[in-house]
């Protein structure tokens, strides 16, 4: 069974090709050097990039996959929360494809769609997931597929976004997180920085006085590696924190960790020293893709969930 999936929630067109809940191909045009010059996404140039690319990389991912349209059983989309002239070019295209070949279509939700890429064949429920990303910093507990319950998310910066700010304090390219990642494994030692919200209860997470920390020591002149390696250490110690005490509240001993900054190798050094079992996305699934909308949808197709109307419409708001 052959499912496409399509995410263009921001500035990534993902297309993902899923066979039998295999990734077979995974396809990612982003859109770095198009908002370079505006300091952030430009929502509009963003949707009128997918919409260029979009048919020409799904008609690639075919190709490479050796199928054409019609070997088809499903196609799925991001339909939200995301930006929604971007949202709506995937989420559209994958509708009117669907309906074109007569498939049924799966409206998918992006965090589901990371957990779905952290999630191994065979783990049953229940399990924590952090989804951590440039837009999110989400702790669920997933008591099964589709039910999820938030136990915190971030007060102010998502974790990507403060890693993608500091980088930008640094003078270092977009997206920030591999930029810092690679400068602090070249330090020599950390600038300390304090760890937010330490000794706190609760399950939220804050990163933006990280960020001002940064500020402060960059304009005191010292050395970007050694402020990098600072900022990530902090940054990791508090999603440990975080989530290692929701793990000791709960009783839960499985965590997954998905989204962007999953992918960062101090990180996920970090939580598999912690005593759970952990499980991180393959490479090339953490950051935003299609392959990942694809598993989602597989898994709720296998678990009977019925596929969505074409009548429903994508959305930039949409709690998991
Ligand atoms: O999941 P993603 O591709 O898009 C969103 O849904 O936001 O995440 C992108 C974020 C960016 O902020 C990027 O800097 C961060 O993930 N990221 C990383 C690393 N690779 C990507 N953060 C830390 N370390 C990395 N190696
Ligand atoms: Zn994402």
């Amino acid at each position: 069974m052959w499912i496409l999936g399509i995410d263009t929630s921001c500035d990534d067109t993902g297309v993902g090709l899923v066979r039998d809940g295999e990734v077979v191909v995974n396809l990612v045009a982003g859109q770095v050097a198009l908002h370079e010059a505006y300091g952030g996404v430009v929502p509009e140039l963003a949707s009128r990039e997918h919409l260029k690319v979009l048919r020409p990389l799904a008609e690639r991912a075919l190709a490479e996959a050796g199928i054409g349209p019609k070997d088809l059983s499903l196609v799925a989309a991001t339909r939200g929360p995301g930006l929604i002239g971007a949202l709506l070019v995937g989420y559209t295209f994958a509708k009117g494809l669907a309906w074109a070949l007569g498939r049924p279509f799966y409206a998918v939700h992006h965090l589901e769609a990371h957990i779905a890429a952290a999630w191994p064949e065979g783990l049953e429920p229940p399990f924590l997931a952090l989804v951590a990303s440039g837009g999110h910093t989400h702790l669920f507990e997933v008591r099964a597929l589709g039910r999820y319950r938030l136990l915190g998310a971030t007060r102010d910066d998502a974790a990507g976004e403060a890693f993608d700010k500091v980088a930008r304090l640094l003078g270092l390219g977009f997206p920030g997180g591999p930029e810092i990642e690679r400068l602090a494994e070249g330090a020599e030692e950390a600038v300390p920085f304090p760890v937010p919200l330490r000794g706190q209860e609760g399950y939220e997470f804050s990163f933006s006085g990280l960020k001002t920390k940064a500020l402060h020591l960059v304009e005191r002149g010292l050395p970007g590696p050694a402020l990098a390696r600072g900022f990530q250490e902090a940054a990791i110690a508090h999603l440990a924190e975080v989530v290692l005490r929701a793990a000791r509240d709960t009783g839960h001993r499985v965590l997954l960790v998905a989204g962007g900054v999953a992918a960062n190798r101090a990180l996920q050094g970090r939580f598999r020293e912690a005593g759970l079992e952990v499980h991180f996305p393959p490479k090339g699934l953490s950051q935003d893709n299609g392959a990942m909308v694809a598993l989602a949808a597989w898994r709720r197709h296998r678990a009977g969930f019925p596929p969505s109307p074409l009548s429903l419409g994508a959305t930039p708001y949409w709690p998991l």
